[in-house]
């Protein structure tokens, strides 16, 4: 075991602070990263201050951070594809059982018996895993993916959850040329869902309860923008989305849009709030409209994401701060105050 700098929460109510933790010695399947840098991901906020204590209750103390890049500091005897020096990256997910049918479907993020990146049971030391906000991580080979190398790694870092959480679910629901794509939540996850969307060809209308994000969501490659909480700018776009994508973290009225669907039109959930969402009945039977969820995305998806932001020169839009700004940082999401994603730069950790 070694020692590495981390940033850590001790209680649902504690802010992130400075911290060592211990990581596992490489085995023959490890590569050790050096982390360069960390997306800071809604779902890292979630789990700091136990909002999912239902689902998923966080053990403390908590290292969050699920978006990494860094460099390969080291790697054991059997590792085939990575070496020292190399670049690399790190998901939601660290292991998986690898027999199961989600996993031989090459869908690890549904394994029963997967491993998170933060907050899971750790195999190798016991306790939990704990995540990228911090300078190094061990993880094993088949869990690592590769980073284009024509991308700047700020901007890199976030596509590791935010960008595979909105890719799978628009392959899955062939999301393609001209198809009507509706986002809803211009934050992490909805600036990269625009992204995809419009690099796939889509008609995109963002959805916003933001007045002031209009001009990048445009810029961004969205069509058209409509403020949410301008009922009468709703009603334009009544039963006309192919596919809508909801990327909102709290709690908000998904009848309004279940509403915008054509018939046979879907809307995917991929934001978490805690609450539960109230459906209305009469929004599905009336055009047979379908309601589902998405979870990230699978390894062998999120390497095809990453590959595809490469030949497309994809990146999320980042604010660049250093670690010691990351409490800051979670008031400013809590306010859909970020354009339009955080990532860490963990060399300040260094200066700790
Ligand atoms: N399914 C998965 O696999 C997965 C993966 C990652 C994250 N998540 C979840 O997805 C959600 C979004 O994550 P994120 O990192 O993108 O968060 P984020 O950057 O904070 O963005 C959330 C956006 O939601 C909108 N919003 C916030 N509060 C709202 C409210 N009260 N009513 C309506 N809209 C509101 C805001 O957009 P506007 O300003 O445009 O309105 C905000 O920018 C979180 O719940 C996160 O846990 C799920
Ligand atoms: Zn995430
Ligand atoms: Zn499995």
């Amino acid at each position: 075991m070694y020692n590495a700098n981390a940033y850590s929460a001790a209680s649902a109510t504690s802010p992130l602070a400075g911290t060592t933790i211990a990581r596992r010695d490489l085995t023959e399947h490890d590569v050790q990263i050096e982390i360069l840098f960390c997306g800071i991901c809604h779902s890292d906020l979630h789990s700091v201050r136990n909002e999912w204590s239902s689902i998923m209750p966080t053990v403390y103390p908590i290292v969050p951070g699920h978006e990494i890049v860094g460099r390969v500091t080291k790697v054991g005897s059997a590792v085939t594809n990575y070496q020292p020096g190399g670049l690399a990256a790190v998901g939601c997910l660290i292991d998986s059982d690898g027999t199961c049918p989600q996993c031989k479907a090459g869908l690890e993020q549904f394994c029963p018996s997967l491993t998170l990146t933060f907050n899971s049971p750790d195999k190798h030391l016991g306790g939990v895993t704990y995540g990228g906000y911090s300078d190094s991580i061990v993880v094993d080979e088949r869990f690592v993916l590769r980073v284009p190398s024509n991308l700047d790694l700020a901007g890199a870092a976030p596509l590791l959850c935010a960008g595979i959480t909105t890719y799978s679910p628009m392959r899955h629901w062939a999301v393609t040329k001209d198809k009507r794509v509706g986002i809803v939540g211009l934050g992490g996850l909805g600036h990269m869902g625009v992204k995809f969307a419009h690099a796939l060809g889509a008609h995109v209308v963002v959805f916003t309860t933001s007045p002031n994000k209009k001009e990048d969501a445009l810029r961004l490659g969205a069509n058209e923008v409509v403020i949410s909480r301008n009922p009468d700018e709703m009603k334009k776009h009544a039963g006309s989305f192919d596919f809508i994508l909801d990327a909102v973290s709290a709690e908000h009225d998904i009848n309004a849009y279940i509403n915008l669907l054509r018939r046979d039109g879907n809307l995917t959930l991929v934001g978490a709030p805690a609450k539960p969402l109230g459906v209305s009945a009469f929004g599905l039977i009336m055009g047979r409209r379908s309601l589902s969820g998405s979870n990230i995305g699978g390894i062998r998806e999120t390497q095809e994401m990453l590959d595809f932001c490469g030949a497309h020169n994809i990146t999320a839009d980042v604010e660049v701060i250093p670690i010691q700004q990351v409490n800051e940082a979670y008031e400013r999401l809590l306010k859909a105050d970020v354009k339009y994603r955080f990532s860490i730069d963990m060399a300040s950790i260094k200066s700790e």
